[in-house]
């Protein structure tokens, strides 16, 4: 079964692909390569031993996303992970936003509705529940107005599917909402390749620590939170992936099947800043250069996952722990810094 993977060489694409490759799947992706590189490929086949195909295509090109459909009509399920993802860019450039995640998604399910096999899944974000009012968050917490431009494009994204697939019953869609993914494959062959400073917690912490950055910044510890600094739902990138081949397994079997569904993606259980950060030392062995800043503007103050969604419907639920995903994001950082 041929499965395509757009933005198969970024970070959980690339985790995906060896996860739907060890499944028995082929493969084939769409990467422009505007945050990733080639090399990611190798990592891959490294891993798995079979080089996926590849084409080197940009998404917001549509007569060439068209003819990309047409030579492989044979796919059998989408998974869409290509999109720009920096929320403080987005705010910069929205409109490069709203082109790159919106008019891709709209060109690809445009050519998807013309397949025999319609399964779509989408990549959507715990962004879009804002501060939600409970905790742990369910897939019916409201959603709140967006903070971002690449918040909106989320929204938008799943409200965009919500319709076609209200009119065309062929369609079947899933969007996984993913609270924070972190970590790298165990062979340390791939992993996370921010470009810049990293706005993220876990590359920076791996970042500083090898020498790379200076302290870290640890944004606000005068939350109502237990230690006062912000808590997410840390989740490791290869429970990630396997998420989306069982999804995709759903879609295929079409057992008791809505044709469109949400699922949260995370451990279910929050983590804050000042415990990742003790995760990293007790794994890395060594302390982390860091100091207590400004809050950073725009960040909730706690947001996990209520899992039970995705554990009873889609029979899948995290296996591997925090230090588990700081241990491989460290492994990674010191593999690519030889
Ligand atoms: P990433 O940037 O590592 O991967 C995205 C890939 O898509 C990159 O390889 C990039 O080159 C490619 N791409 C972007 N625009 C393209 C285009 N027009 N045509 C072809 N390829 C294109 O990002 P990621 O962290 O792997 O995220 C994957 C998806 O998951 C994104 O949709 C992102 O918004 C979503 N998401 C990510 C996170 C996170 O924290 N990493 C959290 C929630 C949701
Ligand atoms: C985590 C925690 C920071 C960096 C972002 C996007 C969100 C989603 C995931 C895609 C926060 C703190 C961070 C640093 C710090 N992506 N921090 N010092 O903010 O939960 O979410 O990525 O959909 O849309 O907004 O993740 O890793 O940036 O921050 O103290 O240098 O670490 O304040 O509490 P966040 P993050």
């Amino acid at each position: 079964m041929k499965i395509l993977v757009t933005g198969g060489l970024g970070y959980i694409g690339s985790h995906t692909v060896v996860e739907l490759q060890n499944e028995g799947y082929d493969v084939v992706i769409i990467d422009n390569l505007q945050n990733s590189s080639i090399e990611v490929l190798e990592g891959v086949t490294k891993i798995t031993g079979v080089k996926p195909l590849f084409e080197e295509l940009d998404l917001r090109d549509k007569s060439k996303v068209h003819t990309f459909f047409k030579k492989h009509r044979d796919i059998t399920g989408v998974i869409h992970f290509a999109a720009s993802k920096a929320v403080g860019e987005s705010v910069e450039q929205p409109l490069h936003y709203y082109e790159n995640n919106i008019n891709t998604l709209v060109y690809v399910l445009q050519e998807l509705s013309k397949l025999e096999e319609q399964n779509f899944i989408f990549s959507s974000s715990c962004t879009v529940y804002g501060q939600a009012d409970e905790l742990p968050i369910d897939e019916n917490a409201p959603i709140k107005l967006a903070a971002s431009p690449y918040g909106n494009t989320k929204q938008i994204g799943e409200e965009i599917i919500k319709d076609a697939c209200k009119v065309d019953a062929d369609l079947n869609a899933i969007a996984l909402r993913y609270f924070n993914p972190i970590g790298a494959h165990s062979s340390a062959c791939i992993g996370e390749l921010p470009l810049g400073v990293p706005q993220n917690l876990v590359p920076f912490i791996t970042q500083s620590a090898i020498g790379l950055r200076g302290e870290l910044q640890v944004f606000g510890n005068d939350y109502p939170t237990p230690d006062g600094t912000c808590i997410r739902d840390y989740i490791h990138v290869v429970d990630l992936a396997k998420a989306h081949v069982v999804a995709l397994q759903r879609l295929l079997t079409k057992k008791n099947l809505t044709n469109y569904e949400t699922f949260n993606l995370g451990t279910g259980k929050g983590s804050s800043v000042l415990e990742v950060i003790q995760s990293f030392e007790k794994v890395s062995n060594q302390k982390l250069n860091y100091k207590i800043a400004d809050r950073r503007a725009g960040d909730v103050i706690s947001a996990y996952a209520d899992t039970t969604k995705a554990n009873t419907i889609l029979g899948w639920k995290t296996e591997l722990t925090l230090e588990d995903a700081m241990s491989s994001a460290w492994k990674w950082e010191q593999n690519i810094r030889k």
